[in-house]
């Protein structure tokens, strides 16, 4: 038996790969584009291990696709595979579209056409997972109770429009076709392996080399976060015990402003490495804000709490924890991922010189 991931060199796909593969001797088969956000080095331990087939392939490739499904037959695919960057959405919307509408699009195609040649018994176990964003649901209000699963639609970012769209038509091709597909929808992400364009990595890398730490606005936004091994463990419970068609929202129970995350991985970091200068806050400058910036998500995870007994492990503190100390022990992962492209984005970004 084998399961088919998309996506699998990235921070959370790598994450589900490691974790599944220390939990079950099931082969998987990893798809993956390495685009600047996919890293082989994520899966260096993996190294001739027959259990992990990693490809080198594009989402949008109907042939690969099909070959692969032919060849392997997997019995599930975990799709993980999407430009994932709010800001770079906002640069550039046109990957965002090729990659997460059409790439989708593509996948769906290729697993309907091999899914209709299963017997009736393979047809019923076979399962779709389809990994989706809370930012799909758009922004909260202060008061506003948080996202259940029956939220409306309302994504605000060329990323997150891009994701309901595929989101749209996973549902659809249930509705229309049979096809077993599970859709989860989760929160901000945290952990080890994180490229360090996202907020908390960018603080972290940034601090250690006295850089600027980049607050947009008035750092008031919220998010809710999860630490990346609960999202793996709960996208397992959903495909082992998730009903076909149904969304499952997963969230860690931790809704904090930014503008305090920054403070924690600042505190944390004068506990474990002090910067002789003086306390990493120091470094906090407020920037412009990002266009069209949400303001609140909040998960609502009762059902798959209710339905699949599935709780977050980590509370914030011990996972930010782990996270910070994982970035001060893996300087070489830091280093290897800062390549020109890295720094090329930086300086898109945040205007600040390469290096
Ligand atoms: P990531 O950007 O770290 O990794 C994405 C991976 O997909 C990379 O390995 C990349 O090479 C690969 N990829 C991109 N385009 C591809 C293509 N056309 N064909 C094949 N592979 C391709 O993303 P992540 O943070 O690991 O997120 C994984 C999934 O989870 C995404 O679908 C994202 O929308 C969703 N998600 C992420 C978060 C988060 O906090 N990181 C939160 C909610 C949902
Ligand atoms: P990010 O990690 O990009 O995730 P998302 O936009 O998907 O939530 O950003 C998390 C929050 O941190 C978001 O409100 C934007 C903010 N942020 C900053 O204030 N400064 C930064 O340099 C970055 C990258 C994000």
């Amino acid at each position: 038996m084998s399961i088919l991931v998309t996506g699998g060199a990235g921070f959370i796909g790598s994450h589900f790969v490691l974790d599944w593969l220390h939990g079950s001797d099931e082969t998987v088969i990893n798809l993956d584009a390495l685009t600047y956000a996919g890293n082989p080095a994520n899966l260096a331990s993996l190294a001739g291990d027959p259990r992990h087939v990693f490809v080198h392939g594009d989402i949008a490739d109907r042939s690969l696709l099909e070959q692969l499904l032919s060849q392997h037959r997997p019995r599930a695919l975990v799709h993980f595979a999407a430009e994932s960057h709010v800001d770079r959405s906002i640069h550039g919307p046109g990957e965002f579209m090729r990659t997460n509408v059409q790439g989708s699009f593509s996948l769906l195609e290729a697993v309907r056409a091999h899914w209709s040649g299963l017997d009736a018994d393979a047809k019923a176990a076979f399962r779709f997972h389809h990994v989706s964003t809370d930012e799909v649901f758009g922004s909260l209000a202060p008061a506003d109770p948080a996202f259940t699963e029956d939220h409306g639609y309302a994504p605000n970012s060329p990323y997150s429009a891009s994701k309901a769209a595929s989101d749209h038509l996973v549902r659809a091709w249930h509705h229309t076709y049979g096809l077993p597909v599970l859709t989860s929808h989760c929160s901000n992400n945290y952990g080890p392996l994180h490229f360090p364009e996202k907020l908390i990595p960018l603080m972290i890398v940034n601090a250690l080399d006295g850089k600027p730490l980049p607050v947009y606005g008035d750092g008031q936004q919220i998010r809710d976060w999860l630490y990346v091994a609960d999202h793996c463990s709960a996208i397992r419970a959903v495909l082992a015990g998730g009903r076909p068609g149904q969304t499952y929202n997963i969230g860690g129970c931790n809704e904090i402003a930014n503008l305090e995350i920054v403070h924690q991985v600042c505190a944390l970091l004068d506990e474990l490495r002090p910067d002789p200068l003086g306390p990493y806050a120091r470094l906090i400058r407020f920037v412009a804000d990002r266009p069209g910036h949400d303001r609140r998500y909040a998960i609502d995870a009762r059902k798959i709490e209710r339905e699949l007994g599935w709780r977050p492990a980590e509370t914030f503190a011990s996972g930010i924890r782990k996270t910070v100390r994982w970035y001060l022990d893996n300087p070489d992962w830091i280093a290897s991922v800062r390549s020109g492209a890295y720094r090329d984005w930086l300086g898109k970004q945040y205007g600040t010189p390469a290096g």
